[in-house]
């Protein structure tokens, strides 16, 4: 199915043509093999001494606990959530949990950690909960109305394919794929996140770099290169628009479908319009280390440096790391903090390091090593057999809805176990 990106903006135009010519060299990436060894040799002394080290690292102990721990919660998780749903939230306060049907953001995270964990822990168990809930889970392949698929799917399915490939997950990943890609506007050069009553608006989130994995995946998977284009036009329109002059960036973006004029920038989920909602920056640090993993396109590089940076040095971000929900929440210190988008940063910091050659790796490193430290200890991490089931305690959902306040949070767990596997394979 490939999509036409023939518009009328001359900026994208030009944008797609240099694509072109480098995808080229991207779906040419097995002819580079010698050199890509080359350079992995290179960097793999570079990285030994590291290891030498990792015998004597305690936090690699803790990050064990931590699977082990997370296999015992999701067992009580998976008893406390109906057969056709899926886990979202608990309310500690009540002891109430809260599950959803397979249509929202959420519902890939809970197969996801399962299968995280099932990868460390070798536990069958929770790999045939992750298998069951993969089957309730499929239709969503072929729903248009949502931006979000790349979560609900690529985390998923994404990970199933991974583990263990079958012709049946490849599909449903393709399938997933192109119904993401037909909200693609190629006037805007965006995917529409939300849609609107007024019917010229196309609201884009910078969530949205989140779902633009599954995109990159498709294109390496069946050489169709409409999904790459996709991806890298919206990474390219988010760099454009999304970002104030610090790096730090608005949450949703209004532009005009008809002429990918931006006619609003504003907030949905975070303090005010031009506030720093603390997740709304970890989805960009971590979308856009994925756009340079993808690509090697510098400047998708330098923008997910330029967010670590504005997030690393901001005067709010707490010592142990671990962010209040917005950076310019009025009642800091006593805001809520948000250990799902500590989560976020972690996972993100971990893979960013591995491609930061200045001094400035070690520190992404050093703060990864911190959250996942922080996140581990009983403050965040809940005690097994409460807050119901899920791994992470106080995280942040939507709170000017007053929704999700200080509750555990799927994504919260999956990024904390995300973060957790990538140290362990970075280290050991
Ligand atoms: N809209 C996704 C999030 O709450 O981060």
């Amino acid at each position: 199915m490939p999509i036409g990106l023939t518009n009328n903006n001359p900026k994208i135009a030009i944008e797609i043509a240099i694509f072109d010519r480098k995808l080229k060299l991207y779906m040419r990436a097995p002819a580079l093999v010698p050199f890509i060894l080359l350079s992995v040799i290179t960097i793999g002394n570079a990285c030994q001494a590291q290891k030498r080290s990792a015998s004597k690292n305690p936090l690699l102990q803790t990050i064990q606990t931590d699977f082990e721990d997370g296999a015992k919660q999701y067992k009580v998780l998976k008893a406390l959530t109906p057969a056709d749903s899926f886990p979202k939230t608990y309310y500690p306060k009540t002891g109430k949990s809260e599950s959803s049907k397979s249509g929202w953001w959420c519902s890939g995270f809970y197969p996801g950690t399962l299968l995280y964990l099932y990868e460390q822990t070798h536990d069958t168990a929770l790999y045939n909960e992750a298998v069951r809930k993969l089957s309730v889970l499929q239709k969503e392949q072929f729903n248009k109305g949502t931006h979000d698929l790349g979560f609900m799917m690529y985390c998923s399915f994404g990970n199933a394919n991974r583990i263990k490939p079958s012709a049946e997950y490849k599909e449903i990943l393709l399938n997933s794929a192109k119904s993401l890609s037909t909200r693609f506007n190629p006037t805007v050069g965006c995917i529409k996140s939300w849609d609107s009553k007024n019917p010229s608006d196309f609201l884009v989130i910078i969530d949205n770099m989140m779902n633009l994995e599954l995109l990159f995946e498709e294109t390496k998977a069946t050489g169709d290169s409409s999904y790459y284009k996709i991806a890298v036009t919206h990474a390219n329109t988010t760099m454009n628009n999304h970002f104030r002059p610090d790096f730090s960036s608005y949450h949703v973006l209004n532009y005009d479908m008809n002429t990918g004029a931006v006619k609003e920038k504003k907030t949905a989920q975070g303090f005010a319009n031009e506030s720093a909602w603390a997740r709304g920056q970890a989805w960009g640090l971590y979308g856009y280390t994925v756009c340079y993993r993808e690509t090697k396109d510098v400047r998708y590089l330098q923008q997910a440096q330029h967010i670590a940076e504005f997030i690393l040095k901001h005067p709010n971000l707490p010592a142990d790391k671990i962010p209040y929900w917005d950076f310019n929440a009025p009642d800091i210190p006593n805001a809520l903090r948000d250990a799902s988008a500590a989560a976020v940063m972690a996972a993100a910091l971990i893979e960013l390091s591995q491609y930061t050659k200045s001094k400035d790796a070690k520190e992404y490193r050093d703060v990864a090593e911190t959250i996942i430290k922080n996140l581990s200890a009983p403050g965040y991490k809940a005690a097994i057999g409460t807050n119901g089931g899920f791994i992470l305690q106080h995280g942040v959902g939507h709170k000017p809805a007053n929704s999700e306040e200080d509750v555990p949070l799927t994504y919260g767990d999956y990024y904390f176990i995300e973060a957790c596997k990538r140290y362990k394979e970075l280290v050991k």
